[in-house]
């Protein structure tokens, strides 16, 4: 046990030349320095280290969770079944898809997922990847309280702590802004998985452009029971067929049976697009990951995290008058965000959101608002959680930073990050838009709603805040055989052949 307590500690203090070379009792006597600063400031904050506390987490074993499971890789969801939920959001990928910016519809190989995956027309084609976000992770959803989407377009409007937007009414795409949608179901989770089957980059694909945000989502769950769908009427004026229908409606009908209960022989009663969306949001609320080495330190053990990630934490929650890097103002509570929008002037690539006179824009929260001209809406995006930060990566809205330090750096100084970004990453992914990322990026940071100081950290203190960083990570989302549980065994299953087995050709994880 001695022994291992040594090794950490200097692990801990590596890279920090002064004790480098001092003997044991004075490296502990540092620690015991930087515990008597940091303990403080949690007591003070009132942090738990766990922002899943009070909170209904599924069991992933759950029947909901497993049905879920087997709905979020199932291709049959995708409109044209070369998309299902799991292409954009892996959970050995993060929970992410380690792109920039995702590509779902008309890839080249639907079952490749993450670095390698490509459009149609290839990394060397000439247009940027459709979607124009970077894609979240899946992994904690069960802790949000008030909103989904960066720009918060699935929104609790009675917003309870601890409570997954369950306690009242949601608004969604599909109602007016402030109103609640009456089918976005029983919590953010929910709400929000009735929306990727209807975007076509994203899993609608181009041959159902007829059908409406509920049509397809009836359209899909008719596919699954093997009964017509909504009438939906093409150009020529006649009725829409499902021009690929499954094989084995009955696998569904099944599974879905033992769940419900019912009448296999009225499948429209079995299988609605509410209970796929509801199936779907248990298997992603069961993705709790958050028993991080920082919670174990929180909850006492001076041992669990090093002495530099202390020194990255003390500088995360102290104010920038304090000298510190003022991180918690925003990043703040046990899930590390205030669940509320801010303009950081983060590197605008990709295709934009369609907004400004040639649509190259992204307006973030101001496209929900509608305040334009408010200094607190645009630009502005939904402050991420930073829990499992370490591996969903790359970063920001627009996916444009590769390592956790260059995001930092930009928080640290946003006009000279904007200035010297790099953008071999992108390059590499087809996605480098250089000018016009420069021209509309600096129209955000000149923006009245920029929100950042210049803190100008040295290099090693973005160091100890990558180091506090990577304490957010749970050994869980780095563990192949732990992450198992949450990935159908390949090859079994449904047997329409619409599971998708991932294929990864790089799993690293960028730094
Ligand atoms: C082509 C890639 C792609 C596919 C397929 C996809 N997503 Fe996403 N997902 C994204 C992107 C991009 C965003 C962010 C969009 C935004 O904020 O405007 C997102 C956002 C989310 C979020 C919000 C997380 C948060 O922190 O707010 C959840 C949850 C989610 N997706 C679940 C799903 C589910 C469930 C499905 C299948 C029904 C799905 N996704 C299919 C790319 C994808
Ligand atoms: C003014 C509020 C604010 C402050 C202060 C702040 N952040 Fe952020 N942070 C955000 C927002 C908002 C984003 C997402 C912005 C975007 O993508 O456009 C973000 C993004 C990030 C990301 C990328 C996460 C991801 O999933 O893409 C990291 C890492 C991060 N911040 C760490 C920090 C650190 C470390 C500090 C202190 C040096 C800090 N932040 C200070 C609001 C803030």
């Amino acid at each position: 046990m001695k022994k291992i307590l040594i090794g950490l500690c200097a692990l801990g203090i590596a890279g920090y030349n002064v004790s480098a070379t001092a003997g044991n009792g004075k490296m502990h006597k540092h620690q015991k320095h930087l515990n008597r600063t940091l303990r403080p400031i949690i007591r003070q904050l009132g942090l738990t280290g766990d922002p899943l506390i009070g909170r209904d987490v599924p069991d992933i074993n759950s029947p909901e969770a497993q049905l879920g499971m087997e709905l979020f890789f199932s291709k049959s969801l995708g409109g044209d079944r070369d998309s299902a939920c799991v292409t954009c959001h892996h959970p050995l990928l993060g929970g992410g898809d380690r792109l920039a910016l995702p590509i779902g519809t008309e890839s080249e190989d639907p079952d490749l997922l993450g670095p390698g995956r490509e459009n149609d027309e290839g990394v060397d084609g000439a247009t940027l990847p459709p979607v124009p976000r970077n894609a979240p992770t899946t992994f904690n959803v069960v802790a949000w309280d008030t909103f989904q989407f960066h720009d918060g377009r699935v929104q609790s409007l009675n917003s309870v702590p601890g409570a997954n937007g369950s306690a009242g009414g949601i608004r969604t795409p599909n109602s007016e802004f402030g109103v609640a949608d009456p089918l976005a179901g029983g919590n953010l989770v929910q709400a929000q998985a009735r929306f990727p089957v209807t975007s076509r980059e994203e899993m609608k694909g181009f041959n159902h452009n007829p059908y409406s945000d509920q049509d397809i989502r009836e359209f899909l769950a008719a596919r699954l029971g093997g009964y017509d769908g909504p009438e939906v009427l093409g150009d020529n004026g006649e009725a829409l067929a499902d021009e690929d229908p499954l094989n084995d409606s009955g696998y569904w009908l099944a599974k879905f049976e033992d769940i419900f209960g019912g009448d296999v022989n009225q499948p429209e009663t079995m299988i609605t697009e509410q209970r796929v969306s509801m199936l779907i949001g248990e298997y992603e609320r069961s993705q709790a990951f958050a028993n991080t080495p920082w919670k174990s330190y929180v909850e006492g053990n001076n041992w669990a995290i090093s002495a530099n990630a202390k020194r990255g934490a003390i500088l995360f929650f102290t104010s920038s008058e304090q000298g510190g890097a003022n991180c918690s103002s925003c990043h703040s509570g046990d899930f590390f965000t205030d669940e509320s929008f801010h303009n950081l002037a983060m590197p605008q690539v990709g295709s934009g959101k369609g907004n400004g006179a040639d649509g190259s824009k992204d307006f973030g929260r101001a496209r929900e608002t509608g305040l334009q001209d408010e200094a607190t809406d645009k630009f502005a995006f939904r402050t991420p959680s930073l829990i499992n930060v370490e591996v969903t990566g790359p970063w920001s809205h627009a996916g444009a930073y590769a390592t956790l330090g260059a995001v930092i750096k930009h928080h640290s100084n946003a006009a000279n990050a904007i200035e010297n970004f790099d953008d071999t990453q992108l390059a590499a992914e087809g996605v480098s838009n250089l000018d016009k990322m420069q021209e509309n990026t600096l129209e955000a940071l000149n923006f009245s709603s920029f929100e950042l100081e210049t803190l100008n950290l040295s290099d090693m203190q973005v160091g100890f805040l990558v180091e506090f960083l990577k304490t957010l990570t749970d050994p869980c989302v780095t563990d192949n055989t732990c992450l198992a549980q949450w990935i159908p065994v390949a090859g079994e299953g449904d047997t329409n052949g619409d599971q998708l087995d991932a294929v990864i050709i790089d799993s690293s994880f960028p730094q």
